[in-house]
């Protein structure tokens, strides 16, 4: 499907404090930061040239219209109907997960996460003295990862006071099904577990597939979720610093905007005004970036099976973002840096390495398709010359 909005154009990002492009060499492509290199809707970049124009920037508070824009959005994409008042505004949804891990649980219990997962999932338990807990997610003989329930089961002890699900899920691009979310629910509540679910990427999900809010699966479920949600990867505005936890129950939201106000101080006033103007009016920019970013994975999962030798990937079902397994490389992997040094050396393109996103991580690199195409097949054509003569 063609669309009226330039996928394809080429945006410099370089000396614009980008870390994607600005924390890299001058001679490496970035694949790597989960934004895309593309201009969000053009309602949104409208909406803040009028704030720009207002041109003061004071305190704001979050006004109904941003809940409810939040609110409505859930109910016309997700079929998720939630009341204006669960919705709190974050600045992001980090520091939203920090913040439901403070909100519920104590100095000396488990936080547990299931890897391979996003890197900051890995740092909650230390913010907060508490005990980091670890369910691997198996993969099956085409390696695709599923939820194996009763190892997740077995990973929860007495200890054990809240889960960090991550539904689509970075890196592996999964996007669970009921079944997977009920039996994982049922498992929490069964243990007195809260759920804090990270759906930051709950707009991101191809055709075939479906997003569920695992709150919305029941009463008894909701009120053990904290939902995390934000149009900061859909609509390609992370910098603006907005984001939304949906919390139902009344004294935890009480407990989590109280210290949220004392320690972070809020959501940035233009950050709301792209949040909403994103929500109001960005639904068929959405489309057609779904139908680009579809068409980006699939080049990407062809070029992978047949021109990258010794990498293989499952196409993800949600995200731009691709986990690609070079086990069969043996490639050299250094603790604590960002890149894979193989390919950023080698090849000059910049990949996260797999050992970020903890157990599980290990040889397999995470490359970000949100880019035009003409970048990815550039970094990709790379990326094949790199491994000449690597693997016979
Ligand atoms: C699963 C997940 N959660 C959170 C974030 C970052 O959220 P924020 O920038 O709103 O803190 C990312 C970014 O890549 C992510 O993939």
């Amino acid at each position: 499907m063609t669309s009226h909005y330039d996928f394809d154009q080429n945006h410099p990002r370089r000396n614009t404090n980008c870390a994607k492009w600005d924390l890299v060499e001058p001679e490496v492509l970035p694949l790597w930061v989960a934004d895309m290199d593309f201009l969000p809707p053009p309602e949104v970049n409208e909406a803040l040239q009028e704030a720009v124009e207002h041109g003061i920037f004071g305190y704001s508070y979050f006004g109904t219209q941003v809940q409810e824009a939040v609110a409505g959005w859930l109910a016309r994409r997700h079929g998720w109907q939630v009341p204006a008042e669960w919705v709190v505004l974050v600045p992001g949804v980090v520091t939203g997960f920090n913040f439901a891990a403070y909100a519920v649980a104590q100095p000396g219990e488990g936080v547990l996460v299931q890897t391979p997962a996003y890197g900051p999932f890995q740092h909650v338990a230390e913010h907060l003295e508490m005990t980091q807990q670890t369910s691997q997610l198996p993969q099956d003989e085409n390696g695709r990862y599923y939820v194996d329930l009763e190892a997740f089961e077995a990973a929860i002890t007495p200890e054990t006071r809240i889960f960090m699900l991550c539904n689509p899920q970075n890196p592996t691009g999964r996007v669970f099904t009921r079944e997977e979310l009920q039996g994982i629910a049922e498992i929490c509540l069964r243990h007195d577990v809260w759920i804090c679910s990270d759906e930051i990427h709950s707009d991101l999900v191809y055709s075939g597939y479906k997003h569920i809010p695992v709150a919305s699966l029941s009463e008894e479920i909701a009120a053990k979720t904290i939902t995390l949600v934000a149009p900061s990867k859909t609509f390609n505005i992370p910098g603006l610093r907005g984001s939304a936890a949906i919390i139902p129950d009344e004294d935890v939201r009480k407990r989590f905007i109280e210290a949220q106000h004392g320690l972070m101080g809020g959501v940035n006033s233009l950050g709301q005004v792209a949040m909403q103007a994103a929500y109001e009016h960005g639904e068929p920019w959405l489309e057609a970036l779904l139908d680009y970013l579809g068409a980006n994975r699939n080049y990407l999962a062809e070029f992978v099976e047949t021109r990258l030798p010794g990498v293989k990937m499952v196409a993800p079902e949600g995200t731009y973002l691709a986990w690609l397994d070079c086990r069969a490389l043996n490639l050299e992997t250094k603790e604590g840096t960002s890149f894979n040094p193989f390919f950023e050396e080698q090849a000059k393109v910049a990949l996260n390495d797999g050992l970020w996103f903890g157990p599980g991580g290990e040889g397999f690199v995470r490359l970000n398709f949100g880019c035009p195409r003409a970048t990815l097949v550039e970094a990709l054509e790379r990326m094949e010359e790199a491994l000449v003569g690597v693997v016979s």
